[in-house]
């Protein structure tokens, strides 16, 4: 993929952003048990600013639109993603409202993860209508499902009305309508999150109806996606992993502001997985997400 001279993508994020109080441990806890951990930090999350800093990072304009609490954490928060060059014009906080947390366990090499949705369920309808001109001004926009269901359909629509490609991490997993699958240019589970948006239908089934739409991540398999003609696979990268939350958000903001620089799928997806390959390297959701030329220099 040649990016030397593409044009700066202008990308939207609207999502969640939360705080990440992150557990190291031997082994997670059963019901009933206490374990002793190793270590405790805490460090920015939250999907959507995921999102929006491993854009921004990748070279990308980007806006968030999404709310914190009226708490340190929130401060904390929007620092983090004014430094990363995020605008924080559209994350406004929620007076008497504790910004959105994921409690994380990290353990066994994966991590499970409690999300606390709290600021993050204030980013409602009503709320985003008021910042339809950025979003219909993008030239892509990232969605995922940490804020309301409602909310992420209301974008779909403005996004499908202003011809603005949406590109849906359909994660965490939930059951969605008929309409947000058709409004969305890209969707882009894994295969977890498929069978739930797709109950009952095989992989292979959905792929062949959704082509270069529906991209199904497998991990450290690569990525799968019908190409009109066949089924294709994008392998992913090789590292030592030291963290893995986060890897997906670095792929889907990777993916979209490749697209949104005019770049073929296959190469897209290529850069996409070297992002997301580099990001497991380092602690933390945003702690491993690469800039443009680290991922150059890899690719
Ligand atoms: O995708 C990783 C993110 O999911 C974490 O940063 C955490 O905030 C959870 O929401």
């Amino acid at each position: 993929m040649n990016t030397q001279s593409k044009k700066q993508a202008n990308v939207v994020v609207v999502g969640s952003c939360s705080m990440d109080l992150v557990v190291t441990s031997s082994r997670r806890p059963g019901a009933g048990e206490t374990v002793l951990g190793e270590s405790f930090k805490t460090v920015p999350g939250g999907k959507g600013a995921n999102q929006a800093v491993a854009a921004a990072r990748l070279g990308a304009k980007v806006s968030m639109i999404g709310r914190v609490g009226d708490d340190t954490l929130g401060q904390t928060i929007l620092e983090n993603l004014k430094q990363n060059g995020v605008s924080v014009n559209n994350v406004e906080p929620v007076t008497h409202c504790e910004s959105g947390t994921a409690h994380i366990i990290l353990a066994e090499g994966d991590n499970s993860i409690i999300v606390v949705e709290a600021a993050n369920r204030h980013v409602t309808p009503e709320y985003v209508e008021k910042c339809r001109e950025i979003i219909e001004q993008a030239d892509i926009v990232l969605i995922q499902q940490e804020v309301p269901a409602e909310t992420v359909l209301l974008v779909s629509r403005i996004c499908k009305q202003a011809g603005v490609p949406l590109l849906l991490n359909p994660a965490p997993a939930r059951p969605v309508e008929a309409e947000l699958i058709e409004n969305c240019a890209y969707i882009t589970p894994n295969e977890h999150e498929a069978s739930l948006l797709f109950e009952g239908q095989s992989i292979s089934d959905i792929l062949c109806r959704h082509p270069e739409k529906l991209f199904i991540t497998e991990g450290s398999q690569g990525v799968r996606y019908f190409d009109g003609q066949q089924e294709a696979v994008v392998s992913s990268y090789r590292v030592e992993a030291v963290d893995t939350t986060g890897a997906g958000d670095t792929f889907n903001a990777a993916f979209a502001v490749a697209l949104a620089e005019g770049n073929q799928i296959g190469d897209s997806l290529k850069f996409a997985n070297r992002a997301a390959s580099l990001s497991v390297m380092r602690f933390g959701a945003q702690g491993g997400m690469p800039t443009r030329s680290e991922v150059e220099e890899a690719l």
